[in-house]
């Protein structure tokens, strides 16, 4: 046993050692031979600290793999897979690199190699600068790419050339034909087993480059081309580039690879492939970190509706979610089963109705607009031609059946096309967004309405009349019986929107809808009486910011995440009630409305709602969307700043409501004049313009101008507020509002009188 004075004296020594090291030296960042990485070790990228590679077992499993995680983030992501089909059984993994073939290698507890990087072809070594005889590296970097460089210092090998299931921001996916390299995205197998599973994300190359989700040979998702800003099957595209994310399509003759750029470094997200999401089904999916949540945020995903399947109405049929039922043929095309396609499988797709008069030189052309463009599989792409000239090539050809715009940014000439032959597969149209289709047609078929079909239909208009009559009239009928029925009742209503389909029958209360329904008295308990937020303290900054971003989840779950899409139609401070811990909860869904997925607005003549609140085009035309639930949570951001009701009048000339009061200051520099004086100047600045800023954009007049509340989030989360978008004038801002009173008014809890409350908590 050693002497006990000697103790003190080692101590001490290794505090020395301890001390002499550079802070962060558990974390390396590379391994060069004779350092390899073994059991808990991990190397973590050296300038950010962001990404960290090491071994790990998935939940419920007790196999090793290397991989590479986020390091900063709570929950561990795993965005890359070395040995994802040969895992280490057990513990006792090393990770190796080799000195001579600058060759990584993953080994078990006994030697055995399961995974080397040799098995995947090595990178195009592009020769660094200076060069030399170092060893061989290998080293993580701050994008998330593992890296080996050879004695030279050139690029051996590199992660982001063998994508796993997840494309980081700077990952290609696509082909890389200087190379041979197929960069695909192949999901985990279940969350417990990265093994590959037959369900791939791969670009394909045969026509106009287009992503294909592939599960096994079925085609589930395809995205379109590239028409120069975004894929024609992802038309919300340009609603991000706003948040700072930059598209990368690249089609020469070295590549063609789609990636993406993030420029706020604040921004966590990645794209991933997914097998095992539930209700979807295998999606495409863009997740976004959250801070505040201190969670992933799906910010969007692919497959989304019924016509996002591959060719729900076959060739020649254009599926359109909003129409009921959503399968149509194109215009000059019959069902080619009409049995089958009256019982709604519109699979089988539409035959034409007159046959072309290629020879005589008769045909002509017909204009979808909004579409989707069809399979490019089988297109030609001439980024040479101009509309007018792929027009002539069409017709000149007698396989030609359609033609389209191939680069949209090619202003004012539109350079660029993609022209089709044989049938026109997996065609959609989208609500206000999509390019537009030339599909040809014999010359019969190109004029709309002809005399020798006149009397016909006079016989079809009479029938229809009566039809059309009939159904009002048993409609009607229908819904005097249910008014009386739900009068009876004493419940908060649940309807579905007036275009109900099948499947989406109206709900008279929200048992079936996956949401806690608390009675009175537990909303009394959990509310404490609804005490009021008077006997309390005033409310400060970060409680109000912490309110704010609980509501903002709460309605991204109502609008995004619920199975069914529910739209508030009343949101106001008296509907949110605030819990012991100050977190808000939505409440009073007597005017919810219930969505299908797939529908965009809902136009309704009556219109509900609390004035103030109520975005213009639904309290001037009825017509109400998840935009219109935007407006007034915008107007709540602002109100909780400001401390002030938006009914009331606010500035020196006397015609300015709140809104248009925000927009001006906030425009002149003197945002924070705004912030409710009653906070004494205590509150965090970035974040007081940063709601200013999201409530003023949610405020737009143009719901097209609103961000979704996915986006919201992404604002609050966002550290970088000089990057968000510059609100216009906000929607209005010009209308004279009747003075009231100005003071911050605090949940009057007087909306909690019928017996039932269904309530949704912000997660
Ligand atoms: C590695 O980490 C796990 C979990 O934290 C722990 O149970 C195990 O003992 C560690 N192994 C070593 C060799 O440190
Ligand atoms: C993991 O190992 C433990 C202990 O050996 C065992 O009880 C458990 O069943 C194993 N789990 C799996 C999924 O193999
Ligand atoms: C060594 O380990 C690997 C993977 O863990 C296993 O497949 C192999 O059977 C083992 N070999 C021996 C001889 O135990
Ligand atoms: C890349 O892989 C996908 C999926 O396996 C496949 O469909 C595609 O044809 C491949 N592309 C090339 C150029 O090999
Ligand atoms: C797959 O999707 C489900 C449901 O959206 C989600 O819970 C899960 O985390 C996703 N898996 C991965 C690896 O992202
Ligand atoms: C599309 O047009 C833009 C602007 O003219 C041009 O810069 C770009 O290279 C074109 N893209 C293709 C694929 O031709």
């Amino acid at each position: 046993m050693a002497p006990n004075h000697r103790l003190p004296l080692r101590l001490a020594a290794d505090l020395l050692i301890l001390l002499l090291l550079p802070a962060d030296s558990g974390a390396r960042d590379t391994i060069s031979p004779g350092q390899p990485l073994r059991g808990n070790d991990t190397l973590v990228s050296s300038a950010s600290g962001t990404f960290a590679l090491g071994f790990f077992s998935p939940p419920g499993s007790n196999n090793t793999y290397l991989g590479i995680w986020y390091a900063k983030l709570p929950v561990r992501t795993v965005v890359w897979v070395a040995n994802r089909a040969n895992p280490v059984r057990g513990t006792g993994a090393t990770l190796s690199v080799s000195s001579s073939a600058c060759e990584l290698a993953v080994a078990g507890a006994n030697g055995t190699v399961v995974w080397s990087s040799s098995s995947s072809p090595p990178a195009t070594g592009a020769a660094a600068d200076g060069g030399g005889d170092g060893p061989c590296t290998a080293r993580i970097h701050d994008d998330g790419n593992l890296v080996v460089r050879d004695q030279g210092g050139r690029v051996a090998w590199q992660g982001f050339d063998h994508p796993t299931d997840t494309l980081l921001p700077g990952m290609r996916l696509g082909v890389d034909f200087a190379s041979g390299k197929n960069l695909t995205l192949t999901a985990w197998a279940s969350p417990s087993d990265p093994s590959p599973s037959p369900v791939v994300a791969a670009m394909e190359t045969s026509g106009d480059p287009e992503v294909i989700v592939w599960n096994g040979d079925a085609k589930v998702w395809r995205s379109g081309p590239w028409d120069g800003v975004q894929f024609t099957g992802v038309p919300d595209t340009v609603t991000y580039k706003s948040l700072g994310f930059t598209f990368r399509f690249v089609n020469n003759k070295q590549e063609a690879t789609y990636s993406f750029q993030v420029r706020d470094a604040s921004i966590v997200t990645r794209l991933a492939l997914n097998s095992s999401s539930t209700a979807s089904g295998l999606a495409l999916q863009r997740w976004t970190w959250l801070d505040a949540a201190r969670a992933w945020s799906l910010y969007w995903y692919a497959p989304k509706d019924q016509c996002d399947a591959v060719s729900p109405c076959g060739a020649n049929g254009v599926c359109d979610p909003n129409a009921v039922p959503p399968c149509s043929c194109l215009r000059g095309f019959t069902p080619r089963s009409p049995a089958t396609w009256a019982l709604r499988d519109g699979r089988d797709g539409c035959v034409r109705a007159t046959p072309l008069g290629c020879a005589k030189r008769t045909d002509g052309f017909a204009v979808l607009t909004h579409a989707k463009v069809p399979d490019t599989a089988r297109a030609v792409v001439d980024y040479g031609s101009s509309l007018a000239q792929c027009r002539e090539r069409c017709l000149s050809s007698c396989s030609c059946t359609a033609y389209a715009s191939a680069n949209l940014t090619g202003e004012p000439g539109h350079r660029g096309c993609v022209i089709w032959t044989g049938g026109l597969d997996d065609l959609r149209v989208y609500p206000g967004y999509g390019q537009d289709l030339y599909f040809r047609l014999a010359a019969a078929d190109l004029v709309s309405v002809s005399k020798s079909k006149k009397k016909v239909n006079t016989v079809v208009a009479i029938i229809v009349s009566i039809t059309v009559l009939a159904i009002l009239l048993a409609v009607a009928g229908f819904f005097i019986w249910r008014a009386k029925k739900t009068k009876s009742r004493k419940q908060g209503a649940w309807r579905a929107g007036p275009r109900s389909k099948e499947g989406s029958e109206e709900k008279d209360n929200g048992d079936d809808l996956e949401l806690p329904v608390y009675d009175y008295e537990t909303i009394a308990k959990a509310t404490e009486g609804f005490s009021n937020t008077t006997k309390s303290k005033l409310l400060d900054w970060q409680t109000r910011y912490h309110i704010i971003e609980g509501i903002a989840r709460g309605l991204l779950y109502l609008h995004q995440d619920s199975r069914y899409r529910i739209i508030h139609r009343d949101l106001k401070t008296s509907n949110i009630l605030l819990d012991k811990e100050m977190t808000p909860k939505i409440s009073d869904f007597g005017m919810a409305r219930m969505f299908g997925n797939e529908d965009a607005e809902i136009n309704t003549l009556r219109v509900v709602g609390t004035y103030g609140y109520m975005a213009p085009e639904y309290a001037m035309d009825g017509v109400f969307s998840v935009k219109s639930d935007v407006f007034s949570f915008g107007v709540l951001v602002l109100e909780i700043v400001t401390g002030k009701r938006n009914r009331g009048v606010y500035s020196y000339s006397g015609h300015l409501n709140l809104l248009a009061y925000a927009w001006s200051l906030l425009n002149e520099g003197n945002g924070l004049d705004l912030v409710d004086e009653n906070l004494n100047g205590s509150f965090d600045p970035d974040e007081v313009l940063k709601c200013l800023k999201v409530g003023l954009l949610c405020v737009q007049e143009n719901p097209d101008d609103r961000p979704v509340m996915s986006q919201v989030l992404m604002m609050l989360a966002s550290n970088d507020t000089a990057s968000l978008p510059t609100p216009g004038q906000p929607g209005f801002a010009a209308r004279r509002a009747a003075a009231e009173d100005t003071s911050w008014s605090k949940p009057d809890c007087s909306v909690v009188d019928s017996m039932t409350i269904t309530m949704v908590e912000g997660r």
